[in-house]
């Protein structure tokens, strides 16, 4: 299998008014065609920063973004992205809303062939019915289901998920995770997701990334090695709760906080 996203010992610092902040340091990280990549890691540790290099909108002081092959030296418009705040358009349509990349990445499409590709994935994900609803008609959870279809309208090459259900109440959160398996086994894609949820990390991903503490580094990789989709349940498994308790693990020691550490404070 090629790696479709090969991070390649990325550096990074902001220029601040304080100074350089390193945010990013030799940092490693490839995920093959098709696969699943989860990124957990402190507040603060790099993740959104890592997406933006990965998407071409910003690039590293040190170190190589590869995607599908490629170094990436521009805007990338073959990467689909979905945030925590769903930002679709107030003034159109979910329809026109999920529409909206084709329009900038496939102008040339006819209308009606972009329409019905858009109609698709809107009936994939349940909202078959508020095409033309306007997004405030719609709750939290419908709305990132449209932002979603909006992120694989065009199929990217690879998808990018920064924390798109952290804000999301607990059992919608769920469905969405199941919606996400199946879209990958309707829509394959290749993905990277930044979540602060373990849970989720484990259900979702094939590759649980777990960043340092700023500036954020490779500090432990966990495969997970189970078919997608997946049955909810599986988190209860005797296998998830040990991974879970891994990972946890991993997060305190990446927030400098390891249980030694405490027990002498
Ligand atoms: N454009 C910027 N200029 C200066 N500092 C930034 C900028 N963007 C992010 N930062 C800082 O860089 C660090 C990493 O940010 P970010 O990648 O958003 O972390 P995460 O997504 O892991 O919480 C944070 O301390 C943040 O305040
Ligand atoms: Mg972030």
């Amino acid at each position: 299998m090629t790696d479709l996203i090969a991070i390649k010992g990325v550096t990074h610092a902001y220029q601040t008014d304080a100074g350089p902040l390193p945010v990013l340091d030799n940092l490693n990280l490839s995920v093959p065609e098709g696969r699943f990549c989860a990124v957990v890691g402190p507040s603060g540790c790099g993740k959104s920063t890592l997406t933006r290099l990965i998407a071409g909108l910003m690039f590293p002081d040190k170190g190589e973004v590869w995607l599908h092959g490629e170094l990436v030296k521009s805007p990338r418009k073959t990467v689909g992205m979905a945030f925590q705040n769903p930002v679709l358009l107030e003034w159109r349509t979910i329809l026109q809303n999920v529409i909206l990349p084709l329009e900038i990445v496939a102008p040339s499409m006819p209308k009606a062939k972009k329409e019905a590709r858009a109609r698709e994935l809107l009936s994939l994900v349940g909202l078959e019915g508020f095409e033309d609803k306007r997004p405030s008609e719609l709750s939290g959870g419908m709305r990132q289901r449209a932002s979603l279809c909006r992120s694989i309208v065009h199929k990217p090459d690879v998808l990018i998920l920064d924390e798109p259900f952290g804000a999301l109440d607990a059992f919608t959160r769920e469905d969405l995770w199941q919606l996400m398996h199946q879209l990958r086994a309707e829509e394959p894609f290749t993905a990277l997701l930044i979540t602060h949820d373990l849970r989720e990390s484990v259900y979702l991903a094939d590759q649980v990334v777990v960043m340092s503490g700023r500036p954020g580094t490779t500090q432990y990789v966990l495969n997970i090695d189970l078919p997608s989709p997946r049955p909810i349940d599986m988190l209860y498994s005797a296998q998830s709760v040990e991974w879970l308790a891994t990972l946890r693990k991993q997060i305190e020691v990446a927030q400098g906080r390891t249980p030694e550490k405490e027990a002498q404070a």
